[in-house]
Formats: C-alpha cells, sequence, structure tokens
C-alpha cells in the first residue's frame, strides 16, 4: 500500500505531524510483503524458527534502520541521493567521502528499479486470480496443479502482467494517484476483516493445529544461516526499508515528531499483518495437504495453491475469493504505484529527463525485465542463475544482497558522518528518546557487523562457495 501522505505532504510541503508520517510509512509497508512474501518464506525456512528470527530482527536491526533512515531523511530534507550527498559532505570533502556518498545514495535508489518489474508480475497473477473468482471457477483452482499450469504457460501470464503494469504507469501519468490511494485506504481496514475472518477458519479446519504448532513454535534444528538471511531480506522488503522510501518520508516530516514511538507503531502494525496472512495461509497446508513438505517448500506460488483450497471448502468461497484477490489487488497496485513513482523520480531528478519521457522509459525497461519474469517460468524454465529462477533471483539479489548492503552504508553514514552525538540531540529534539541506548549499540557495533556477516555469507552462498 502507498502513499495518501505522502500526496499530501506534495500539496503542504510536509506531513502535517506524527500520524501523517505513522500512515503513510505503514502504508507503504503493508502490502504483498505481508501478505504473499511472509508466509512463504516462514513456510520454507522452518516455521517457528523463522517467525523467532524475524521477531528478533524487527526489534533490533529493523528498529535501528528505520529511526536512522527517517532521520537521515527529517536532517537532510532531501531524498536518498541528495541525503547522502548533504549529510557526507557537512564532515569531509574527500573524494573517499564523495564515492560514498555516491554508492550508498545509488545503491539505495536502484533497489524499486529491480523490485517494481517483477511485483508488478505478481500483480499480473493476482489480476488473473480476481478475475478467475468472478467467472466463478472455484473448484478448478483448487486443483493442485491450477497455478503451476498457468504460470507455465507464456502468452497469459504476460498479458495479465502487461495488464497490470500498464495500469499503474496511467495512473502515475494520470495523476488519479491520490484517488486511487484514498480509495484504497478504506479498502485496508476491509482487507484486515477478511483476513481474520479466513484465518479463523482455517485455524479451525481439523488438523489445522499441527500448522499451528508449527508456525508458533520453534524447532532450533530447522535453524541456518539462511534463515537469518532471509528473515533479514524480509524485513526489509516488508518495512520499505533500505530502498530510500523511508529516507524520502523522514524529509517530509519536522523536528516535534517522536520518531522512536512513531517507529515502533509501524513496526508492530506491520508485523501483526504478516502474523496474519501466516495464520490464513500456514494451517491450511496441514489441513488441506497434510503438511506436505512439498507445499511447504513451494517458494512464491503457495498463497496461490493454498487460499483456492480454503475458498473452495468455505461456503461463499466464490464470493470470498471475489473480494480478498480484489483487496489484495489494490493493496498491490498501491505499492506497485509508489515504486514506480520512486523510479520515475530518480530519472527525472537524476538524468534530468521530463516527467513523460522518464515514464516512457521506464515502462519499456519494466516490461523488458518483467517479460524476462514471466519467461522464465515458461519457455525459459531450464535457466536459472545461481539455481534461482529469474523472478526469484531478482528478489534474491534486492533482499539479500543490495538491501544488506545499502544498510550498511546506512550505519556508516550515521555513525562516521552524521555521529551517533549529533543523531541523539536531534531525535531528543521532540521528546525523550528511551531507546537511546539501545539504538546507539546497534547503530554502531550490532547492525554493521551483523550486516557484513549476512551479506558476506549471501554473496559466498550464491557463487556456491558455502552452503547456508
Ligand atoms: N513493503 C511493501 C510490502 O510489504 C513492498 C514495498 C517495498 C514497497 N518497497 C516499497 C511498497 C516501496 C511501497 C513503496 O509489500
Amino acid at each position: 500500500m502507498a502513499t495518501k501522505a505522502k500526496s499530501s505532504a506534495e500539496v503542504s510541503g510536509g506531513f502535517t505531524g506524527k500520524i501523517g508520517y505513522v500512515m503513510a510509512a505503514a502504508a507503504s509497508a503493508v502490502g504483498l510483503g505481508n501478505i504473499w512474501r511472509f508466509p512463504y518464506l516462514c513456510a520454507k525456512y522452518g516455521g517457528g524458527i523463522f517467525l523467532l528470527v524475524y521477531l528478533i530482527l524487527v526489534a533490533t536491526f529493523g528498529y535501528t534502520l528505520l529511526v536512522s533512515e527517517t532521520m537521515i531523511g527529517r536532517m537532510s530534507k532531501k531524498s536518498p541521493i541528495g541525503a547522502y550527498k548533504d549529510l557526507t559532505a557537512r564532515r569531509s570533502h574527500s573524494t573517499g567521502s564523495k564515492v560514498f556518498a555516491g554508492v550508498g545514495g545509488w545503491v539505495n535508489a536502484l533497489v524499486p528499479f529491480l523490485i517494481c518489474p517483477y511485483y508488478c508480475v505478481i500483480g499480473g497473477w493476482i489480476t488473473k486470480y480476481f478475475i478467475e473468482y468472478c467467472r466463478n471457477s472455484v473448484k478448478v483452482m483448487a486443483n493442485d496443479d491450477y497455478f503451476g499450469g498457468f504460470i507455465g504457460k507464456t502468452a497469459q501470464p504476460e498479458i495479465y502482467f502487461i495488464v497490470f503494469l500498464v495500469l499503474t504507469l496511467a495512473i502515475i501519468l494520470l495523476g488519479v494517484q491520490k484517488g486511487v490511494e484514498r480509495f484504497s485506504k478504506m479498502m485496508m481496514p476491509a482487507l484486515i476483516v477478511l483476513a481474520i475472518v479466513v484465518s479463523i477458519y482455517s485455524c479451525t479446519r481439523p488438523g489445522a493445529s499441527v500448522g499451528l504448532k508449527y508456525l508458533f513454535v520453534p524447532n532450533f534444528h530447522e535453524f541456518s544461516m539462511m534463515t537469518v538471511a532471509s528473515a533479514l531480506g524480509q524485513l526489509f522488503y516488508s518495512l520499505s526499508i533500505a530502498m530510500g522510501i523511508m529516507i524520502t518520508y523522514g524529509s517530509y516530516t519536522d523536528d516535534s515528531m517522536d520518531v522512536d514511538q512513531s517507529v515502533g507503531q509501524i513496526e508492530i502494525f506491520d508485523t501483526l499483518i504478516a502474523i496474519l496472512a501466516g495464520l490464513m495461509i500456514i494451517p491450511a497446508i496441514f489441513a488441506f495437504s497434510g503438511g506436505d513438505p512439498k507445499v511447504l517448500q513451494s517458494g512464491p506460488s503457495l498463497m496461490f495453491v493454498t487460499l483456492p483450497k480454503v475458498f473452495n471448502s468455505m461456503g461463499l468461497g466464490m464470493a470470498a475469493g471475489i473480494v480478498f484477490f480484489l483487496l489484495v489487488l489494490f493493496a498491490a497496485l498501491t505499492s506497485a504505484i509508489s515504486l514506480a513513482e520512486t523510479c520515475v523520480a530518480t530519472l527525472q531528478d537524476e538524468l534530468h529527463w521530463s516527467r513523460l519521457k522518464s515514464t516512457l522509459i521506464f515502462a519499456i525497461y519494466a516490461a523488458v525485465i518483467g517479460t524476462c519474469c514471466v519467461f522464465g517460468y515458461s519457455i525459459w524454465s531450464d535457466f536459472t542463475i545461481g539455481g534461482f529462477q529469474i523472478l526469484d533471483f531478482l528478489d534474491f539479489i534486492t533482499n539479500s544482497i543490495m538491501m544488506p548492503f545499502g544498510a550498511f552504508f546506512t550505519c556508516i553514514l550515521v555513525f562516521h558522518f552524521v555521529t551517533v552525538k549529533k543523531m541523539d540531540e536531534e531525535i531528543e529534539l521532540a521528546s525523550k528518546f528511551k531507546r537511546k541506548k539501545i539504538y546507539n549499540f546497534n547503530v554502531k557495533y550490532l547492525c554493521p557487523i551483523g550486516l557484513a556477516i549476512i551479506f558476506a555469507s549471501s554473496v559466498l552462498n550464491a557463487f556456491g562457495i558455502i552452503s547456508m
């Protein structure tokens, strides 16, 4: 979901206060990451142990980086590339600092370019499911092979992808974003209510309790470095950190906002929605597929395989399917809009292209990359990069490699260039900084060291040098 408050910020020059920032950040945070991505990673990497690692990371890395990015934006009043340049230049003009600022700013700014195309491919899958539910294909879709059959085709997923992409870019060009975003804000509560109904239904099916146990009771034998790396990637993705968005939002806030408290609220909200999605999907795997390890490992397709079974067994399955996929479609659309908007704005600012030119060139670029992702599941399915299909590869390289790298730069920017002392003072302008000691320790030691380890192991793993 994206940014109503961002649009109002454009009008008024800033958020009107804490609520504006929290709403915009929470809206950007909640999206396919919570509903589609979290459940499949959780199922794949051991259930309870993944959840536990995830929660620990949210409270440490997530908290530290959200505070840092928001403050980088607030202090510089600029978007990522400018913010990096500005804050490093306050301290040093050496060539090293300039290179640091360039790399840090650009890594952050490039992530949305890689995420947006494949986000639209998944948006296309959701569009397809919505349309099929409208055509009352409830029974057919509950079939095990339905989803695989669909993405294994070439033309159909491509058409749905293009439809979703065109819709996203048309909204940007026509400037009707605000309308769409306001509308989807209203749909958000509906999505939560429906998700609660579906999760209660899932959790009360016979056999679902094993799934609940799988989700909530950590099994330490399932722990591996991969659990940490994927939980961290998910954290970045889900909270929209390490991609410049929160720096931009921070730049719209003023010095009177209580950052400490706002960040806490965003984390709690985002995490609760992810757990809710887990409750909807994971017990259902056990109730409907007997906890089949193949289903647990199925990755990006999980939601599309499991939920249709739930809807098929429920009364009113067609209505539930239509409403659910419509709501998710809106959540995905607003996120795609704000991802695409970020990319278009970067092209406009850095290359000085007009808005129309930036949008058109971005459209061609996204169509090409997205098409590669679509073909990666059909005619190019033999082609893998380091064992990943194309879509999974883009997902992996952004979440497990570029984002830890970008976040590492953010920590260095804070403790070396801005200095922790200055940061603390700035945060304390508005309120007491309750978690000051924890923040200072995290940003100086825990986060940079942890990020370096995770980054290194992801790279080594991708090249097959170690296996995690
Ligand atoms: N956090 C969003 C989600 O959970 C996805 C996302 C990543 C996003 N980056 C974004 C959304 C930037 C809006 C803007 O689905």
